[in-house]
């Protein structure tokens, strides 16, 4: 059964993510038998950074479903810039919607508000931490377009510290056998630490390398993603990384020819526009198969559960990560866990 709340796709078991991907393709086969199925049901979509796909997807995944939406994409135009507290607002919408849809640019932030909400909370991207219904979208991908989701080489490229939808997937698929990684990225934009002991834990075999044509010919799915501008303290430091990285002709001559390409989009230049017509190339079905993916997750959020969420006790420290949502938000519980002797903080894992 799946969690009350969407925080980390690792909440969920291996057979919730199998009956999401599952429903996902019963509703693409048939959408018309699940065109009422969430009628009288409210979707808020609170995107506290910008976003075209996630959030018109989980819309138009909400409006499939017979369902309404509400909710706001610049929280300049909410009460958030009057000073409103992440608590205050998540304690108003839930009293709204039925489920609630979550974007916002600190690590751990959803977490937070799941503290706070009557409803289910879904992360959909906390900062440069997670983005587990991304990963949704990838697992139907891969489910239709490769047929399995073990004893996979998989290439991850670009911006693998900051870029939450790496995180994820790497979470996710270091669950099933015979996955093998290939982390592609220059030194500077490595994977971070809790990645890391996943993946030592999960014993996936992984290798961290610089060039992305020498590991090309290995691939059986290559996942890119753009440099995470945002994310960097300066314009010259995000400058000294944009542009390394080319998915070109040239590139894809020496992949083989089973190859799947993803993306989670935006792209900026990590992928030629001359090899669009590839049909290895797979990131704009990835979109579509990620309407599915949310309108199967909804369905399933909105099933009637009784739950009551664990009261995290305050240990009393705070979190050293400057980004963490405990940091902007200071009354939020700070909690901790220990691996391998060190704290980790619950929400943002750093
Ligand atoms: C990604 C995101 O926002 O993390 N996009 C998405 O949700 N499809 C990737 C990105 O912004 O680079």
């Amino acid at each position: 059964m799946l969690p009350r709340h969407l925080i980390d796709l690792a909440d969920a078991s291996v057979e919730d993510w199998n009956e999401i991907t599952r429903l996902a393709g019963e509703i693409k086969k048939h959408p018309s038998y699940y065109s009422s199925a969430c009628h009288g049901r409210i979707l808020a979509t609170l995107f506290y950074e910008p976003s075209t796909r996630t959030q018109m997807s989980f819309q138009t995944a909400m409006l499939k479903l017979g369902g309404s939406v509400i909710g706001f994409d610049d929280p300049a135009n909410s009460s958030v810039s009057k000073g409103e507290s992440l608590k205050d607002t998540i304690r108003v919408v839930s009293g709204y919607a039925d489920i609630i849809a979550m974007r916002h640019p600190a690590p751990g932030a959803a977490k937070a508000a799941s503290l706070y909400s009557r409803v289910p909370i879904v992360n959909a991207g906390d900062g440069g931490h997670l983005h587990p219904t991304q990963t949704l979208a990838d697992l139907v991908t891969l489910r239709n377009e490769k047929g399995r989701y073990d004893h996979l080489t998989i290439g991850l490229c670009g911006d693998l510290h900051n870029g939450r939808t790496v995180h994820s997937l790497i979470k996710a698929m270091s669950r099933f056998e015979g996955n093998r990684f290939v982390l592609i990225s220059t030194p500077n934009l490595r994977v971070p630490p809790y990645i890391l002991r996943i993946l030592e834990q999960s014993g996936c075999p992984y290798q961290e390398v610089d060039s992305l044509a020498e590991a090309m010919a290995e691939l059986d799915v290559l996942y890119m993603t753009r440099i995470q501008q945002e994310r960097f303290a300066s314009e010259e430091e995000y400058l000294a990384q944009k542009g390394v990285y080319v998915l070109d002709k040239e590139k894809m001559a020496l992949a083989k020819d089973d190859l799947i390409v993803l993306h989670p989009l935006p792209r900026v230049d990590e992928i030629a526009v001359e090899v669009d017509d590839d049909p290895r190339m797979k990131f704009f079905e990835q979109t579509e198969y990620g309407l599915y993916a949310r309108m199967a997750l909804i369905l399933k959020m909105l099933e009637d559960k009784k739950y009551v969420d664990p009261q995290p006790q305050d240990q009393g420290h705070c979190c050293e990560n400057p980004r963490c949502i405990t940091r902007r938000e200071v009354y939020i519980p700070r909690v901790f866990r220990m691996e391998n002797d060190h704290e980790i903080c619950d929400y943002c894992e750093e």
